[in-house]
This record gives structure tokens, sequence and C-alpha cells, in this order.
């Protein structure tokens, strides 16, 4: 799997690292990267959130047509970087309602305001992907099939990895060049190893274990094989996922469907 093959969902999250290559605006503060985003920074946000800035935003942030803010839990329109959005807060945006903040407020203070607004980029219920996260399920359990290889909530196969949280690690463009270029970067735990024993017989399955001495592969069916080096004939390390590519066999709504879904797959709070 690859990252930023594609641009389809380029910098629909405004704080995803494809978007931060974009930085513009490094003249005010460091882009040494928020510090400031732990949970409690979030939460601390927030507060600061409801009391200073709610009032021409919105409580959900959502913005408001009466003051002319803008929604902030999308893709901003004067910022794409967290520097950016920084240097908002601290400025303002001269000729507008958006007035600076009082100039003793600590630069923490604003990191916190920072991770908050960014918190609500990457909630999944603040961002409109095309397809549709129900549908996607449903493929997902069955004409697609992915639950042969692939865990979701304990349910599933064992052959790639386990997606009960994958919408936590993986940005909504990621998911699709996973679905789309399977076979790029792919972790060695999921390569494959083809081993010929010293009785000619062919097994192939993930690669489990490999040291100096000894192999061991899970095959399709979930079996575990373990070999001695010295008992086998030879051995074949295939560095590609088996993951099919689904360019062929998915179309376009189904594949963002299956996006959808994947990216609404996180822990239940
Ligand atoms: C008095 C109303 C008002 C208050 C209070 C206010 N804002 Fe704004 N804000 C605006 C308006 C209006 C704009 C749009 C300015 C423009 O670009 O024309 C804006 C723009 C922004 C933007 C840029 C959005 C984008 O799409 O680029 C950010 C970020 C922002 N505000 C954050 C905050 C934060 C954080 C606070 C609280 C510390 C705050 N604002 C308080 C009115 C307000
Ligand atoms: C034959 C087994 C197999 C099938 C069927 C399969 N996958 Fe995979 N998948 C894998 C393996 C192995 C990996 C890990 C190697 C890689 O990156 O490709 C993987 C990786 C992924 C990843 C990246 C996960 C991560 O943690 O980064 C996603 C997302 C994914 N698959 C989604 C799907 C979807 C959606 C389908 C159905 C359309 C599907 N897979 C069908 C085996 C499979």
């Amino acid at each position: 799997m690859g990252l930023n093959s594609n641009s389809r969902y380029s910098c629909l999250l405004a704080f995803a690292t494809a978007c931060l290559v974009l930085a513009a605006n490094l003249s005010q503060a460091e882009d040494a990267g928020n510090l400031y985003n732990t949970n409690f920074d979030i939460n601390a946000g927030e507060r600061y959130f409801e009391r200073q800035c709610s009032r021409c935003h919105g409580f959900d942030a959502k913005g408001n047509d009466e003051t002319g803010a803008p929604d902030l839990t999308g893709r901003l329109s004067r910022a794409s970087t967290e520097v950016g959005i920084f240097n908002i807060i601290r400025g303002g945006v001269p000729g507008t309602a958006m007035l600076p903040v009082a100039a003793d407020l600590p630069d923490a203070q604003i990191w916190q305001l920072v991770a908050f607004i960014g918190s609500l980029s990457t909630n999944p219920a603040n961002i409109d992907l095309p397809g549709s996260a129900s549908a996607g399920g449903r493929l997902f359990n069955g004409k697609a099939e992915c639950n042969g290889c692939h865990m979701v909530g304990g349910q599933g196969g064992r052959l790639g990895p386990d997606l009960s949280r994958v919408g936590e690690r993986r940005d909504p463009e990621e998911l699709l060049s996973d679905m789309l270029s399977p076979h790029q970067d792919v972790d060695p735990r999921w390569w494959t190893l083809r081993v010929t024993g010293r009785d000619g017989v062919v097994r192939e399955g993930l690669r489990m274990n490999e040291d100096s001495f000894s192999l061991r592969i899970m095959d399709a069916d979930s079996n575990l094989w373990s070999y001695p080096k010295n008992q086998i004939d030879s051995f074949l390390r295939v560095e590609e996922s088996t993951m099919p590519s689904y360019t062929q066999t998915l179309n376009d709504s189904e594949i963002d469907d299956l996006v959808a879904y994947l990216f609404s797959l996180r822990k239940e709070n």
C-alpha cells in the first residue's frame, strides 16, 4: 500500500500529512509541529473555544451565516497547516470580524485551540466522503469478500491486518490506495514464502517467522507449517501483498463506499 498515489481525496483532511507539505506561511511560528495535541490539550482547546469563539463560529464550530464566521470542521480556506491556523488565531484576519486573541494569551493555549480545530476535521462525522459507509460494510462482508482475509470487531479472517480501527491510522486517500495498489510498501509481516520441502512438496503461505535456522508460514486455510531451514530444498520470498488490486473488480462508487466504511472503523466511544 502506498501513500498519496491517488489524489482523489487529497486534503479532505486539513491536517493530513499530504496537506502539511503545502505549508505556505511559516513566517510567524516555526513549524515544529503541535506539541500540545494530547486529549487533555484538545479538551482544554474545546473549553476555550466554547468561551471565546463559539459565539461566532457556533458551538459545533460549523460556522454561522449571520456572523460570517466559517465552518472550521473541514478544510479551511485560509490555512492548510497547523502553523497557518496558529497564525490566524494569533493575528486574526485583518479587516474582518476575526480579531486577534489577547496579546498576552500564551502560545500553549493557542496550540490547544489548533489541536481542537484539528480534531474536528479528523472526526469522521465532519468529513463528507462520497461513499456510504453502510453500503461499504455490506460489500466488505458480502460481494467483495474482504472479510475472508480481514477481521473487523473479532469477525473475519487472519490473512490480512485486523481493520477494526483502521480509520484511526489511515486517512481516506491512503485507504483508497490500499485497495488500488496493495503491492506498494508491503510490511514484511505480510510477505509470502513459497517453500519446497526435501520431499518436493511446495507450500506457500504468509511469512509468520523467518530466522537463520527456521521458517514458519501460514497457508490460505490458516494452517501453520514450520520448517527447519536444513530440511528444505529451496524457498522463495514474495515481497508482494496477497491482497488483490480492486481496480478491475469493483467500480468507483463501490470503492467510495468501502473507503467510507473503512474510515468509519474506530474505537467505539
Ligand atoms: C466576532 C466573531 C468571531 C470570533 C469571536 C472568532 N472568529 Fe474566527 N473568524 C471569524 C470570521 C468572520 C472569519 C472569516 C474571516 C475571513 O476570512 O474573511 C473567521 C475565520 C477564522 C479562521 C479561518 C478559517 C478558514 O477557513 O480559513 C479560523 C481558524 C478561526 N476563525 C478561528 C477562530 C478561533 C479559534 C476563535 C476563538 C479564539 C475565533 N475564530 C473567534 C469570526 C470570528
Ligand atoms: C487474500 C487476502 C485479502 C483480501 C481478500 C483483502 N485483503 Fe486487504 N490486505 C491483505 C493483506 C495481506 C494486507 C497487508 C499487506 C498490504 O499492505 O497489502 C492488506 C491490507 C489492507 C489494508 C491496509 C491495512 C493497514 O493496516 O494499513 C486495507 C485498508 C485493506 N487491506 C482493505 C481491504 C478491503 C476493503 C478488501 C476488500 C475489498 C480487502 N482488503 C481484501 C489481504 C487481503
